[in-house]
């Protein structure tokens, strides 16, 4: 199995303690597993300029895909994603925000449906699972198949050795991880994801290609492989589950009636 681990912090800190930890772990399991690390910092990306090409025209276009794309290509290709980074006035580091708002677009086009994350994160004392919530919740929304999450109190700045206690939870919640990244298994959606990504099947409809404000969304949904499937087509969804979608789709199709997103031409 391939891991890429995404370090968001601007060094390698307390939390890198547990990257260590998580590491050793997946090697123990399984000794054939490789890494890439990726340390956010290197990569010097610029903050988003709030453009929006990356939602109407496409990610392509955006101004840092040349940074953007190779790490989105690095995701796809990765089994398993570990993206670990430190809390910072109760949310991830600005590093960790400004790349995660470089990949927003998929909240409107989920892309990413076989990848499995594990979000880790630590602070001093309080926040950290604000943080870790944070972003399991936008890599859900951007695809990702299941996010196992690992908060921590380190208590500590910069002289961090985690007790026995959170080294055994680390394992514990790394072995979850690792047993699931290895058996391949893609799960259903949850009821949240599927509400989501129906009311933008329906809400999208609005901005296909001939409307007044056609965008890049618009072009995703109405694509014939997307047009008709409560989820992505590559999962499968219980009948149940899809007629929740259904239901917040054809809410998505009234709603999109009442409003429109401008944009300037
Ligand atoms: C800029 C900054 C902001 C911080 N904000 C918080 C905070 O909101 N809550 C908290 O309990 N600790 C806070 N801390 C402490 C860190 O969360 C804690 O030391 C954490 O383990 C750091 O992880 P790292 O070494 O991987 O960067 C902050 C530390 C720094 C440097």
């Amino acid at each position: 199995m391939k891991y890429t681990i995404i370090n968001g912090s601007p060094h390698k800190g307390n939390t890198w303690r547990l990257v260590e930890i998580i590491q050793a772990e997946i090697l123990r399991l399984s000794p054939e597993s490789v890494f890439e690390e990726i340390h956010l910092k290197d990569l010097e990306l610029p903050y988003c300029t709030g453009c929006s090409i990356c939602f109407r025209k496409g990610h392509k276009l955006c101004p840092h895909n040349c940074i953007m794309q190779s790490m989105m290509d690095k995701i796809e290709q990765s089994d398993g994603i570990i993206f670990a980074f430190s809390t910072f006035n109760m949310q991830p580091p600005a590093l960790a925000k400004n790349f995660i708002d470089h990949m927003c677009f998929m909240l409107h086009r989920p892309h990413f449906f076989r990848n499995k994350a594990l979000v880790v994160s630590t602070t001093g004392g309080v926040g950290a699972k604000d943080a870790v919530d944070y972003v399991a919740g936008t890599l859900s929304g951007i695809g990702f198949n299941r996010c196992y999450k690992l908060p921590v109190l380190s208590y500590s700045w910069n002289a961090y050795k985690p007790k026995e206690k959170t080294v055994a939870k680390c394992k514990r919640v790394t072995a979850r991880f690792h047993r699931d990244v290895a058996s391949k298994k893609l799960h259903a959606p949850s009821f949240g994801i599927l509400l989501v990504y129906n009311l933008f099947r329906g809400m999208s409809r609005g901005y296909a290609e001939g409307t007044e404000y056609e965008t890049e969304d618009g072009a995703y949904w109405t694509d014939k492989i997307r047009v008709k499937s409560t989820y992505d087509p590559s999962i499968k969804v219980p009948a149940f589950k899809r007629a929740f979608g259904s239901v917040f789709f054809s809410i998505g199709v009234l709603a999109s009636k009442f409003v429109t997103i401008t944009y300037k031409k």
